[in-house]
């Protein structure tokens, strides 16, 4: 076979150079056997070119009648090939299955020489010797292109979910015998079980998370010093952001807690994607979220003016085609509670209280007056005058000695953690008169006096008139007088009896 493609070239380069116009280099190698490794899924290309070289009279251009036959040796060496591809010389193009809709050539490769068989996707099926022939007008040229798999399979199949255990394998076409497999991750070797590098190597991810996914590259190393290698691009969908979020909220203020997800669904192939809320103790809580175009991978639930109540865990659970993913959201509402309810008398003794319903036992708490103009030189100078008069505290508890009325606006308590700043509450603090031994109702008591006595002397005008008018016909009216003499000073009783007298005297 070598012999006699020698015997051909040597007389047709004989030929060519006497003939003067065509000079039709050796293709790469020759009709050596080359070998291309592809991994399974991607594309290979077998090479195979003819150089044309510029001679005297014609250049670059191959002879009219030139056309290429690729086949595929299966079995025994004495078995017919089979045919995968032709190009005639006319142009027309043949495919044969089952390689049909996978193989190409360049449609200039009657023109520029380049016969390269082009697969793609490479199966592990396509393994094999693959060859090239060549025809133009007497002669044939032949290329020979052994072709290498290399398989990784990921189990279970594509959508990889977090938290889920994945196997990674590699296994290729060579045979040889395996001597180890080693694995790298995005370039970095990684250790499989005890040691990094391993005769059946294959990589278990016992709890993938999204940090798992990136490019993967299995190294295998054979008994004939063969090293092969293939990548893998691994996909994790995930939720993006912390294992366990905790949301801080102010009472009476809206909270959103996140779901979102590290890919968009439509990159896995996933068409129908379901988030759903729920509550621990609650139960079902909300569904939400169906998308159906999938442009979404943010699936979050908004809860407006939160209270107390409403803290405690939620679960997000997102359905991606068979399988489900959960993320546990726990919301903490930061509260103030004072020691006086309702408006604080000055110079009363206050405390205020903040409070977190899910402390993790490292917060500090910051305290701070915002001046009603809240620009931040204001704030400054109101916090360091608040510092003066009242210690720097990094308690959950404030406390003002005395209640004085440049106490009065507004408080925000501020919550910190080892991370940083977690939320604010903002509490707003009322302030009325001197303190007197009666409770707060001591505003509405003067308001009660004052309506009392007009009322009082408005009805005097009254019964006055009427006395004057009785006068001009009975001489005396006593009994009147005496209770209006009474009344004066008790002017509870008054306040009590005003409404019946009024009904009475309407004049
Ligand atoms: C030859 O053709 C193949 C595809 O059929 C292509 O991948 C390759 O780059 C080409 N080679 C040259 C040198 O143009
Ligand atoms: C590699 O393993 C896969 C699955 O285990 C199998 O389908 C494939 O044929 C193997 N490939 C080779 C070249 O042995
Ligand atoms: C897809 O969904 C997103 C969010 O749910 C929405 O904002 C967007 O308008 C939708 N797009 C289409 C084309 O329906």
């Amino acid at each position: 076979m070598r012999l006699a493609s020698l015997a051909l070239l040597l007389a047709f380069t004989l030929l060519a150079f006497n003939a003067g116009h065509i000079l039709l280099g050796v293709a790469e190698g020759g009709s050596r056997e080359q070998k291309v490794w592809a991994s399974a899924g991607s594309s290979a290309v077998l090479p195979c070119h003819l150089h044309l070289r510029k001679t005297s009279k014609s250049w670059k251009q191959l002879p009219d009648k030139t056309s290429v036959l690729w086949k595929r040796h299966v079995g025994s060496p004495h078995q017919e090939p089979h045919m995968v591809l032709e190009v005639e010389y006319s142009g027309l193009r043949k495919a044969a299955l089952p390689m049909r809709p996978r193989v190409s050539v360049q449609d200039s490769a009657l023109r520029n020489g380049n016969f390269s068989l082009r697969i793609d996707p490479v199966r592990s099926e396509d393994a094999g010797l693959y060859e090239a022939q060549v025809a133009y007008n007497t002669g044939v040229h032949s290329c020979q292109v052994e072709l290498g798999v290399i398989t990784v399979t990921l189990s279970p199949p594509s959508p990889v979910v977090e938290n889920e255990p994945l196997l990674l394998s590699c296994n290729s076409s060579h045979r040889a015998s395996l001597v180890e497999t080693c694995w790298f991750h995005n370039g970095h070797l990684v250790p499989t079980s005890r040691t990094f590098c391993a005769l059946h190597g294959t990589l278990s991810i016992l709890r993938p998370a999204v940090s798992d996914a990136g490019s993967w590259r299995c190294q295998l190393r054979y008994s004939d010093n063969e090293i092969i290698s293939a990548t893998y691009n691994l996909q994790i969908l995930g939720f993006d952001g912390p294992a366990n979020p905790v949301v801080y909220a102010a009472a009476g203020s809206s909270a959103d807690l996140p779901c979102t997800l590290s890919n968009l669904p439509s990159a896995f192939g996933i068409n129908v994607v379901t988030a759903h809320w729920s509550r621990f103790a609650a139960g079902h809580l909300q569904a939400q979220g169906i998308s159906q175009n999938l442009s979404n991978r943010s699936f979050p639930l908004h809860l407006s003016a939160v209270g107390p109540g409403d803290a405690g865990q939620y679960r997000c659970a997102v359905s991606v085609g068979s399988k489900t993913i959960s993320r546990d959201v726990t919301l903490a509402v930061i509260t103030v509670t004072p020691s006086i309810q309702g408006p604080v008398s000055e110079g009363s003794h206050l405390l205020l209280i903040c409070g977190l319903t899910h402390p993790r036992g490292h917060e500090r708490f910051q305290w701070k007056h915002l001046d009603s103009v809240p620009t931040s030189s204001k704030l400054a100078v109101a916090t360091s005058r608040n510092l003066e008069g009242h210690r720097s505290q990094t308690g959950p508890t404030f406390e003002i000695p005395r209640v004085s009325q440049k106490d009065m606006g507004t408080w925000e308590c501020s919550v910190y953690g080892p991370e940083g700043r977690l939320g604010a509450v903002e509490y707003g603090l009322q302030i009325t008169g001197a303190q007197t031994s009666g409770p707060p109702s001591i505003f509405s008591g003067q308001v009660t006096f004052w309506l009392t006595l007009t009322l009082f002397l408005l009805l005097t005008v009254c019964v006055l008139a009427l006395a004057l008018q009785k006068r001009a016909r009975s001489p005396a009216f006593p009994a009147l007088e005496a209770m209006v003499a009474v009344t004066v000073p008790k002017k509870k009783e008054v306040e009590e009896n005003q409404k019946d007298k009024i009904q009475q005297t309407e004049c």
